[in-house]
């Protein structure tokens, strides 16, 4: 027997996000009902459309990791929320995916997926969900040095072949 699927709120933090678009909207010198196109709450909003379609199922929809897929994955999604990492190397990871950043094959590479805008959307949207002050303990502090060293070492190697390619 199969049961039926729990309705689940929506989750805390994304009603939040919405008022806060609500309240950008009423307070916005523009038009009303207009965002700038070129605004970060714009890019936050798309950022989150983007992340619904494509990244939910295993980091759930407020990005902690819980998603509907994740428990079929060892290691899980991250908790993006209190990701340790920064903008850079989340980009490289959503690009690259986790192979080619030499963690799990799991997360999937999404560089020839979406377009530019959409990943820096993702990363707008990301920043947005991150819990401030969260705690990082020595451990995960460490770990985010040796993963900004992967990111300078991948732009170098970035540079490198857009060099030879001219
Ligand atoms: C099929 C499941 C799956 C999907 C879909 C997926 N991810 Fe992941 N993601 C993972 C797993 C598993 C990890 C952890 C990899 C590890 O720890 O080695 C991860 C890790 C990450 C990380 C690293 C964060 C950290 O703190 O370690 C980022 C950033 C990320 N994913 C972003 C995304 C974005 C953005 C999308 C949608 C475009 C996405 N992921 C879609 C499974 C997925």
């Amino acid at each position: 027997m199969t049961r039926a699927a729990p309705v689940r709120p929506v989750p805390a933090r994304r009603a939040l996000l919405l008022l806060a678009a609500a309240a950008a909207l009423a307070a916005s010198p523009a038009r009303a009902g207009e965002i700038g196109k070129n605004s970060p709450q714009a890019s936050v909003i798309r950022g989150s459309i983007v992340f619904n379609t494509y990244c939910a199922l295993c980091h759930g929809s407020s990005g902690e990791g819980d998603g509907r897929a994740a428990r079929i994955y060892n290691p899980r999604p991250a908790n993006l929320t209190v990701s340790p990492y920064n903008d850079d190397y989340k980009e490289l990871m959503i690009r690259r995916g986790g192979e080619g950043m030499g963690r799990s094959p799991f997360m999937p590479p999404w560089g020839d997926q979406l377009s530019d805008e959409q990943i820096s959307d993702l990363v707008s949207f990301l920043r947005s969900i991150k819990v401030p002050d969260a705690k990082v303990s020595d451990a995960k502090a460490s770990e985010t040095k040796a993963a900004d060293a992967t990111v300078s070492a991948a732009r170098a190697s970035a540079a490198r072949l857009s060099d030879a390619a001219r």
